[in-house]
């Protein structure tokens, strides 16, 4: 199977085996030598195959961030631990999760709570469970200005002995860096280092509340090599990382912040083209391709023309010429205007091959990827958003 076979239609999006491979190896590698688990957030791609290539690699559990995300990890029957990285706070949602732990649809499940309702919430749906200790909770420490977690260190550990005085189950302390910096420059991975920090001092100070070793929770894919030497620091703590786009990586945002290579270890590589056909040559310069908002990520930088094909008159896909110095210039909902330049052009019909800036907002708006040796389709996998 080829991806260029009849019954198949531009645009396509591809996720390059080599490149998942490589990623899924080094990540996996670097954690452990670390001395860290990882809990993959799999609401990147949402793909039961690729989900299994991480558990194989030897993932602790899946991550994901809504009730419906969770919901579909159970069904994929190879989840047995998972992370809701947020608040659960629907009473519809608990019940069903208090159902699913008492019929064994998972070993463990660990959420966030950074409110006192919230923790009613919860110890109201466990009150009656069978399996009550299947429900692990990690208070979330956020930050001023951020998003959900509280703010401050006294109040998650206030947060943590409510949990336990709830009769529920405290795991740890937990949070996401990412809003923390956009960038990289020493200053900013040093108030990444300083939220670390504060988190590191609210595991200690809740360590003697929980059973076992406190977990401390972080990393998503642009800091983990600070959220990795700042939590591996605190003695006696579980560091288990979130980090999910790393899996396919990409030519924008995770190309410019890899926190791998900053580690020593190989730069990951960006798995996923998204192809599409020059439609339309109107002006010297320009060529308008068929891929929109609709196929690829716009929400950090728009996609980055990368190679063009020929096609043959049966469709068939020819050589790759590079395409260095084009840029797309706009994305409408079903086109990109591709500028092009000195006298370069491209021809209605051929295929040109994309690059994107942040996977989670490429892979959703896809059912499913083809994975390539080349041109040779290796596997299909399913994307469920
Ligand atoms: C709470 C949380 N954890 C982990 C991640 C994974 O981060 P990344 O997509 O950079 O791998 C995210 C991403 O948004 C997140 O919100």
């Amino acid at each position: 199977m080829r991806i260029d076979d009849p019954g198949r239609s531009w645009p396509l999006l591809t996720l390059d085996r080599a490149a998942l491979e490589h990623n899924v190896a080094t990540v996996a590698t670097t954690v452990a030598a670390a001395g860290a688990e990882l809990a993959p957030h799999v609401k990147t791609h949402m793909s039961r195959e690729l989900w299994t290539r991480q558990l194989d690699a030897g993932a602790w559990g899946a991550t994901v961030a809504t009730p419906a995300q969770l919901h579909a990890a159970l069904e994929w029957g190879n989840v047995r631990r998972a992370f809701l990285a947020n608040e659960l706070v629907d009473p519809r949602d608990l019940v069903w999760l208090r159902g699913a732990l008492d019929r064994d649809d998972a070993d463990e499940v660990w959420v966030y709570a950074d409110s006192e309702r919230g923790l009613e919430l919860l110890a109201a749906a466990f009150a009656d469970a069978a399996r009550p200790e299947r429900l692990g909770v990690l208070v979330e420490l956020g930050l001023p200005g951020g998003r959900t977690g509280l703010r401050t260190v006294p109040d998650v550990v206030a947060l943590a002995r409510s949990v336990v005085g709830r009769g529920l189950r405290l795991v740890g302390v937990a949070g996401y860096e990412g809003p923390v910096a956009t960038g990289t420059s020493a200053a900013e991975l040093d108030a990444v280092a300083r939220w670390c920090a504060a988190l590191r001092e609210a595991g200690a100070a809740v360590a003697d509340l929980v059973d076992g070793p406190v977990v401390l929770s972080a990393g998503g894919s642009a800091f983990a090599d600070v959220v990795l030497r700042e939590l591996a620091a605190a003695a006696g703590a579980r560091v288990v990382l979130r980090s999910g786009a790393y899996i396919t990586s990409d030519h924008g945002h995770y190309r410019r912040s890899d926190p791998w290579a900053r580690l020593g270890a190989d730069r990951l590589r960006p798995a996923i083209t998204v192809w599409a056909s020059v439609l339309s040559a109107p002006e010297l310069g320009l060529a308008i391709c068929g891929l929109g908002r609709r196929d690829v990520s716009f929400d950090i930088d728009l996609p980055f023309p990368l190679v063009e094909r020929t096609v043959d008159d049966a469709g068939r896909l020819g050589s790759a010429r590079d395409l260095a110095g084009a840029t797309v210039t706009a994305l409408n909902d079903q086109h990109a205007y591709v500028a092009l330049t000195g006298d370069r052009e491209l021809r209605p019909g051929d295929v040109v091959g994309f690059g994107v800036s942040h996977p989670c907002t490429t892979l959703d708006k896809h059912r499913t990827g083809l994975i390539t040796d080349g041109d040779d389709v290796v596997e299909q996998v399913t994307f469920q958003f």
